[in-house]
């Protein structure tokens, strides 16, 4: 990791960053729906990371309002050339750091078995399977 990354918060005028990455890995493509919501409920917080070069990536948690607060990360995506430099870990803490100033007592994400890189990540950093989704491929009976 560069000496010179930080994470800030994201503004409106970053939605065109986060389009660009959906453009560029479109497996990866917010969702128009939620990158609106993204923006406009005060409870989902965007998070920007970027060096002094650019922008390596962004995170997206939702808050609940109320004292008993639980948050749900969305998102968290890097830039591939710039994987693998610890950017997500750190992005990750930086949300986990957000939350747990916030008060918020749990934090879920949801991800898919094949996602060795974010399942890996998650693990290292304390995450514990908590449901099981199953899926039967009908095309295959
Ligand atoms: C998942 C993702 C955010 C990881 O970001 P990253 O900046 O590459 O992660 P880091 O460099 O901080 O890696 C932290 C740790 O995660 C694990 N990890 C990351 N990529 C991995 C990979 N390809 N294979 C195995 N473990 C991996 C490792 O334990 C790594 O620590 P190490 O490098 O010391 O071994 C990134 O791969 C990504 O954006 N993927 C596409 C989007 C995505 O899958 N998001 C998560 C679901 S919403």
């Amino acid at each position: 990791m560069t000496q010179d990354f930080t994470i800030r918060n994201g503004e409106v005028d970053d939605k065109s960053l986060i389009q660009k990455y959906g453009e560029i890995d479109p497996e990866w493509a917010l969702n128009e729906g939620l990158l609106a919501v993204a923006f406009s409920d005060t409870s989902f917080h965007v998070f920007i990371a970027e060096t002094s070069k650019e922008a390596v990536g962004y995170g997206l948690m939702r808050m609940e309002r109320g004292s008993n607060r639980d948050a749900m990360i969305y998102v968290v995506y890097i830039s591939k050339h710039a994987r693998r430099q610890g950017y997500g870990m750190a992005l990750m803490n930086h949300m986990l750091e957000t939350a747990a100033n916030s008060n918020c007592k749990i934090v879920r994400l949801m991800v898919n078995v094949d996602n060795v890189s974010a399942c890996t990540l998650y693990k290292n950093l304390g995450f514990t399977e908590r449901r099981i989704e199953m899926h039967l491929n009908l095309e295959n009976k």
